[in-house]
């Protein structure tokens, strides 16, 4: 069951993995809490998932009536169907919606990203994620610090699986593809010659005087670099009504929403890399691509303690200062975390279709592989400070 962008690059490797299965029938319900084909169809297409059995048309709306939506018309489909399990991904307003639905019918739910914890209750991704955690029966870890959360919040050791995380699977599969397309020299890019952009979160982009402060920013970071801002129609919106200037200013050049390859060819081989999406502050550390996290905190800390992720305030001096630093000195060395080796769907279907288990105090993974070596970087407290 998936409903947003960021679900579908989760789904990717686990329909890849669950149609080697023969004897499994894989059953994918979108609920269309996205819908242009820029956040949703064209996924699809590229990271070659099969096309959605069902989709329940939800669309956008408050938050109550996109998960009443969803619960109402995902309850009889999930009551003809009964599937020994219904996965769900993330933390979207999909992902709880549905597992409320199947828990209340008896139905196994299998959480992939389980875990993960921004500690701030603000969030609605975060009461997504404490209660989707909460009612699934098998919770698939991204990283050893979830594992270490879920078993502080008293789930049964024998629910949890450190099985590493999916993004880096696609990440990994896509990755060739992405540098062949060569989107940065397509737009006369030099490769580490350019930053790119995302923002998209309500507390960012929702208050007008935030978004501008954040927009002068990021054109201001255009004068240094070139800055690649693709708009989520979120924030697309919001720049609507205030009027800005689509075509963007200085260096700073805004686009449409781009496609997964596309985006992840662009932020291989950029410089850095400011955002406030989950996902990315992941791929950017598997990729050693510096991060700014716009955000006071992040679900993800294992992206600051072992990664290229700095969490900065919305201000525009400490994310230039942040910035300038992380274009002047940036390490060649490639971040190695545990699990995230291309092999975490692999993992989630072992653990689906022959009852195995991968506890989290099993052996680390295999040896890294060859173009990376180990790092640490600051905590994120200090990186705040930086
Ligand atoms: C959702 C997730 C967020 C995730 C993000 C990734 C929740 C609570 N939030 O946020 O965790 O990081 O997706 O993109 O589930 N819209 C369109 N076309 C679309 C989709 C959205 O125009 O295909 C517009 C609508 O105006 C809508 C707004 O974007 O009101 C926000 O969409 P919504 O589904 O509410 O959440 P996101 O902000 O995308």
């Amino acid at each position: 069951m998936v409903g947003t962008r960021p679900n579908f690059m989760k789904l990717a490797p686990v329909a890849r993995m669950l149609a080697a299965r023969r004897a499994v029938t894989h059953v994918i319900v979108h609920t269309g809490q996205h819908y242009d084909a820029g956040m949703s169809a064209a996924f699809f297409d590229e990271l070659a998932i099969p096309l959605p059995d069902h989709n329940l048309e939800v669309g956008s709306g408050p938050h109550g009536v996109q998960t009443g939506l969803i619960m109402q018309r995902l309850e009889p489909l999930l009551a003809d169907l009964r599937p020994d399990t219904l996965l769900v991904y993330g933390d979207v307003n999909s992902t709880v919606a549905a597992a409320l639905v199947a828990a209340k019918l008896g139905i196994r739910v299998g959480h992939v990203e389980a875990g993960l914890r921004s500690r701030d209750w603000t969030m609605p991704e975060e009461i997504n994620r404490v209660v989707t955690d909460r009612l699934a029966d098998l919770l698939f870890a991204p990283s050893r610090d979830a594992v270490e959360t879920l078993h502080a919040e008293g789930v049964p050791p024998e629910r949890i699986h450190f099985v590493g995380n999916v993004m880096i699977d696609t990440l990994c599969w896509a990755l060739p593809q992405a540098q062949a397309l060569d989107p940065a020299g397509r737009r006369g890019l030099a490769p580490g010659g350019y930053a790119v952009a995302t923002l998209h979160r309500p507390s960012n982009v929702d208050n007008p005087a935030t978004l501008l402060e954040l927009v002068a920013t990021l054109a201001e970071l255009g004068r240094r670099v070139p800055v690649v801002f693709p708009l989520h129609p979120r924030t697309l919106a919001r720049l609507c009504d205030l009027g800005v200037d689509r075509s963007g200013h200085d260096g700073l050049r805004l686009c449409e929403p781009l496609g997964y390859v596309e985006m992840l060819g662009l932020v291989a081989s950029a410089a850095l890399v400011v955002t406030d999406s989950g996902g990315l502050q992941e791929e950017t550390t598997h990729l050693g691509i510096p991060c700014l996290t716009v955000r006071p905190n992040t679900e993800r800390p294992i992206t600051c303690l072992h990664g290229t992720n700095r969490l900065v305030p919305r201000d525009q001096k400490t994310i230039l200062a942040v910035a300038h630093r992380a274009l002047a000195y940036r390490s060649p060395a490639r971040p190695v975390l545990e699990r995230w080796d291309g092999r975490a769907a692999e993992r989630i279907v072992r653990v689906l279709c022959d009852g195995a288990a991968f506890p989290a105090d099993a052996p680390p993974a295999a040896a890294p592989p060859p173009h990376s070596e180990p790092r640490t970087l600051a905590r994120p407290e200090s990186a705040l400070l930086d």
